[in-house]
């Protein structure tokens, strides 16, 4: 039920700092730390490669993943569109794990990649947030996201939710591997979740900001460096799924390869720079589509924040800056779609689970 929100979207995106604390719950042990199943844990450390498979945000969902299992817990991870795999199927590794990502668990473009790999024998796990779904079902192992219902059609707390999740993998396996790492997982995702109730009590800022830059707009970008470009291309997706003003994510060093052609005068480009490493050559990106009259926000941490700023996160660890950054550009999509009478909840030629190929 919505209860007293106007939309299902705007409910799910408020749920999120709640989701964070249910996944915390969730999956902590009797010892008081993250315990995975044992399986699972076994799955993981038997592969020398993973295969994460989605589609649309559990795909961007999956980069992120990436960046945590390469970088905290260091195995190969590679990240791939079902539709495009299905038909394409890469050269594998020769102990290859495959992770399936998906809200609905009904996906028949990611089901028929995992219909293929369990016929050539490859262990399967599905992260999903529907117990029972065909995916779950069907692959050796399950880890739920403890999201609760997800009703409205673009995906919000579902795809915060795999990301913590993936999170707890990473850091799990790190830890079983005795890799050595100073990531208090619980600890950071609870900072994830003050920091996401923060941001969720900015709806009149992003509002407003969603005015400023979308309203009578036809085309827009989101532009990061690294995990903010993952983002960039959720932000996107969000934007032109409900709002239909076409949106692209693209990585900062590649505007001036071709994209940097579109950019008018009054076209939004938003910056995501969370990443203290990239913080200055983002913002030279942004300087020089400035230069050629784009219309540009900049959506920055406390740590790197300059005065004038539109968007401000509140610090989180490094590896979980998407987590918050989903927040804002959540609801500048759900306000721009508001504000261009679009129907929120149920976006035309749209269907919450995609079940045909
Ligand atoms: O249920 P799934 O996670 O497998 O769905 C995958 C996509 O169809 C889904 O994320 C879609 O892109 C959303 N509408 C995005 O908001």
């Amino acid at each position: 039920e919505k209860g007293t929100y106007p939309h299902y979207m705007l409910k799910e995106i408020d749920e999120q700092p709640a989701v964070m604390r249910n996944i915390i719950t969730a999956y902590q042990g009797d010892s008081g730390k993250i315990e995975l199943d044992q399986d699972i844990r076994e799955a993981v450390k038997n592969a020398d490669r993973l295969y994460i498979i989605a589609c649309g945000t559990s795909f961007h969902a999956g980069l992120v993943g990436k960046q945590l299992l390469e970088g905290i817990a260091k195995v190969p991870t590679e990240v791939h569109i079902a539709s495009e795999f299905s038909y394409n199927m890469p050269l594998l590794s020769e102990k290859p794990l495959f992770i399936f990502i998906s809200q609905s668990g009904e996906t028949a473009d990611s089901r028929s990649v995992l219909v293929q790999v369990k016929k050539l024998g490859y262990p399967t796990i599905t992260l999903t947030n529907v117990q029972g779904s065909t995916l779950s079902r069907e692959a050796d192992h399950t880890l739920l996201l403890h999201a609760g219902p997800e009703i409205a059609v673009a995906s919000t707390k579902a795809y915060t939710a795999q990301i913590a999740v993936l999170t707890l993998l990473a850091v799990d396996v790190a830890t079983t591997k005795d890799l050595h790492h100073d990531f208090d997982v619980i600890h950071e995702l609870s900072l994830v979740a003050q920091a996401m109730e923060v941001l969720v009590d900015q709806k009149e800022l992003m509002e407003h900001l969603a005015h400023n830059y979308f309203e009578t707009v036809r085309n827009a970008f989101y532009i990061g460096r690294g995990i903010d470009y993952y983002v960039c291309m959720e932000a996107a997706l969000k934007l032109k799924e409900i709002s239909y003003i076409q949106a692209e994510g693209f990585a900062g060093g590649e505007l001036k390869h071709g994209t940097i052609a579109l950019i008018e005068e009054g076209t939004p480009v938003i910056a995501i720079a969370t990443q203290s490493h990239v913080n200055g050559s983002i913002r030279s990106n942004l300087k020089e589509v400035a230069a050629r009259g784009a219309n540009t926000c900049i959506i920055s941490m406390e740590s790197t924040a300059e005065d004038d700023d539109q968007i401000i996160l509140p610090e989180v660890h490094e590896y979980l800056t998407p987590l918050v950054a989903a927040v804002p550009v959540q609801l500048l999509a759900y306000y721009a779609a508001l504000q261009r009478d679009c129907d929120v909840d149920k976006p035309r030629n749209l269907a919450k689970s995609v079940t045909v190929e």
